[in-house]
């Protein structure tokens, strides 16, 4: 099959296309109507289907024969702990687990917030929620208390199930606390939350509100799978947006079901009883995605691994794993192969693995720029995939498929739009672009199955932010160009999103912190590039009138403020006073000047400016 033929029957007849390949999973009732308007008039996958996703990753391989082969290697340098997992035993410790939350009065369409480490309770609750038709929402573990509560009060769980400490390479983070506070903080209590503790560190529990994982399993009946449509919602996942309340992306059953498992071949060329890894988190889309339902849904052995690409305990911990179980795919992101280069840059921790299992690299989470990927290349001498996607669809908008057909990749590309991605490029206007012109990279509708219908009880959000700047089309906040031979190339976001070492920050969120600070009249963040993380957060901080403060001192404080409010994943460190923000004459405050002077890179000053000399006191503050 060429690339070509596939993406032009996706793109032509989408119905039929994708109607074959929801064919590949064992649904309770199959589809009819592949796609259909729902009551906000968005393009809905599969609508008359009937499914449980649980099902389809569990009992389904169980029932046809694959009961005893690895479902999950869990490999935890930080623990010292190995274990592998079965289909057999995972659908068992899942089935007792849905049992348990099932006692705490957890139905179809209700909540269960998942603040977890890197553990295999972590996937088990997430298929335990989704064996009972009820949502999911997996909050990652790096996430301080507050933004904990945040995401609380917007999902409302009727359950948050969490563990009593995640580890740090050698640090115990403990968990309990962060959760109190959060619940403490939150509007909307939960009833109870399921604790499981672990050896590490054991947590405080409270009477009447703390349930011990261990006990309610034990006490639990096993449950069998819920059905639920195919538009029933899986899970909510919480991504950070322009404005400082992360947006709930929703994603839907039975669509997800169909892109994970169509991909998993398509992209990643996985056939059942393959084994994959994707060097992630769970409390990311990579992580829900392609740790836990993708692999699953397709049969094959997927890796959780609880310990980092450098410390655990040295560079060659990703050589490591692959090695042992044999993994025939590796997904992380470039952030992670530099840190390995830079601490291991002749590739010492290399040498004593043998690698002949590997064949393809795969990169996303933020832009792999060509040094990283010549890096990756030579050092491995295997094709290295960069593919480019977000939360919002689950799976890659832009890749290169190796389980369809490899095309000669370019540096800096994430080559060509995925089979039901009609990507385009338009200026501001919503005109398209020619080969060559960067502007916003869009997607003309409808969007292909496992896309997000909305933003969790919040339509017009969804509808403002993704659909009514270009009508007819999905904005994906990104900008970039296409070629003259329709490689994608994407550059960075347009708005005021950032990443940092591969999780997706909003500098909005941390401008509300410092702006939170007594001695801080007004403030910018913006994201600057940096070699190891590709790009960290800069403060730029107005002072009140009269006020006096050690700059020195207000940076602490900045950064203490920041890990409390958000977390440590925001990797703050930078804040600088200055005597005024360069803005338009309407007040707008010039980001992406800011950004380029940190830079280093050429501007042009706009003729709105209200105070030129204001880009030199900054030039000046940054050393530049
Ligand atoms: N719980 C608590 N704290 C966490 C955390 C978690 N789950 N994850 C990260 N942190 C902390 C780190 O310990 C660090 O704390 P410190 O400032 O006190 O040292 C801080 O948050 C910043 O973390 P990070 O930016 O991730 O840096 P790092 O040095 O710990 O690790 C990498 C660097 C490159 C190894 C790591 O960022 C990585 O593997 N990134 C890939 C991300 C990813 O998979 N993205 C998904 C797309 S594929
Ligand atoms: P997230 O929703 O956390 O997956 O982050 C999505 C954002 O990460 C995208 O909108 C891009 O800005 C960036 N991103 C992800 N993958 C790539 C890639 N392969 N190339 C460039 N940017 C990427």
């Amino acid at each position: 099959m060429s690339y070509q033929a596939e993406y032009q029957a996706s793109i032509n007849q989408p119905e039929a296309f994708w109607g074959e390949k929801a064919q590949e999973l064992d649904w309770f009732k199959l589809p009819k109507t592949m796609l259909a308007k729902d009551e906000n008039g968005i393009d809905r996958w599969f609508v008359d289907g009937e499914m449980n996703t649980c099902h389809m990753a569990l009992d389904y391989h169980v029932n046809t024969g694959r009961g005893d082969q690895v479902a999950i290697y869990y490999d935890s340098p930080v623990t010292n702990t190995k274990r592998a997992i079965t289909y057999m035993e995972l659908l068992d410790e899942v089935a007792q687990f849905a049992g348990a939350l099932r006692a705490q009065g957890v139905g179809k369409g209700d909540r269960v917030l998942i603040y977890m480490p890197m553990i295999p309770q972590a996937a088990v609750a997430m298929l335990a929620t989704a064996r009972l038709g009820a949502v999911h929402s997996v909050v990652f573990g790096g996430f301080a208390a507050k933004e904990l509560a945040v995401r609380i009060d917007d999902a409302a769980p009727k359950v948050i199930v969490s563990a009593s400490c995640g580890i740090e390479v050698n640090r115990v983070i403990e968990y309990k606390p962060l959760l109190n506070k959060a619940i403490e903080i939150a509007e909307a209590k939960p009833a109870h939350t399921i604790i499981f503790q672990r050896p590490e560190c054991k947590a405080e529990m409270q009477e009447g509100r703390d349930l011990d994982w261990e006990t309610v399993a034990a006490a639990a009946e096993p449950t069998e799978c819920v059905s639920v449509k195919a538009t029933d919602p899986l899970y909510i996942l919480y991504t950070s947006g322009t404005t400082g309340k992360p947006k709930g992306v929703v994603r839907d059953n039975g669509g997800h079901a169909v892109a994970m498992r169509y991909s998993m071949k398509a992209i990643y060329d996985m056939d059942p009883g393959d084994v994959f890894w994707a060097a992630s988190d769970v409390g990311w889309v990579v992580g829900h995605s392609y740790i836990v339902y993708a692999p699953l849904l397709t049969g094959l052995s997927t890796i959780l691994f609880e310990g980092k690409p450098v410390g655990t305990p040295d560079a060659g911990a990703f050589w490591r794993v692959c090695e042992e179980y044999g993994v025939k795919a590796l997904f992380s992101a470039p952030t992670a192969f530099r840190a390995i280069r830079k601490t291991d840059p002749d590739s010492e921790c290399l040498k004593p693995y043998n690698l002949e299992k590997l064949e393809t690299i795969f990169m996303a989470g933020e832009r792999l720029d060509p040094p990283t990927y010549h890096w990756v290349k030579d050092l491995l001498g295997l094709p290295v995939i960069d593919h480019w996607w977000q939360t919002e669809t689950g799976w890659a908008i832009c890749g290169n498929l190796k389980g369809v057909e490899l095309k000669e990749p370019k540096a800096g590309s994430s080559t060509l739009p995925s089979p039901g991605f009609n990507v385009q490029i338009l200026d501001d206007d919503g005109n398209e672009l020619g080969p060559n012109e960067q502007g916003n990279v869009v997607v003309k509708l409808p969007m292909p199955p496992s896309c997000l219908p909305t933003v969790w009880e919040d339509f017009p959000r969804f509808k403002e932010g993704y659909l009514d700047q270009f009508p007819g089309y999905y904005t994906s906040g990104d900008g970039g160009y296409i070629d003259d031979d329709g490689y994608v190339f994407i550059m960075g976001r347009t708005d005021d999103v950032i990443n940092v070492a591969g999780h997706r920050l909003s500098t909005g969120e941390m401008e509300e912190v410092i702006a939170g600070h007594p001695a801080v009249a007004e403030c910018a963040v913006v994201g600057v590039n940096c070699g190891l993380k590709g790009q960290t957060p800069l403060g730029l901080v107005l002072l009140k009138d009269g006020v006096e403060i050690d700059e020195a001192q207000l940076q602490v404080e900045l950064i203490a403020s920041m890990r409390e409010k958000i977390g440590a994943v925001a990797s703050f460190k930078d804040a600088r006073v200055v005597q005024r923000l360069p803005k338009t004459r309407s007040g707008k405050i010039l980001r992406k000047i800011i950004r380029n002077i940190a830079d280093g890179e050429p501007y042009v000053v706009p003729s709105t400016i209200d105070d030129p000399a204001s880009l030199d006191e900054i030039a000046a503050v940054l050393g530049k």
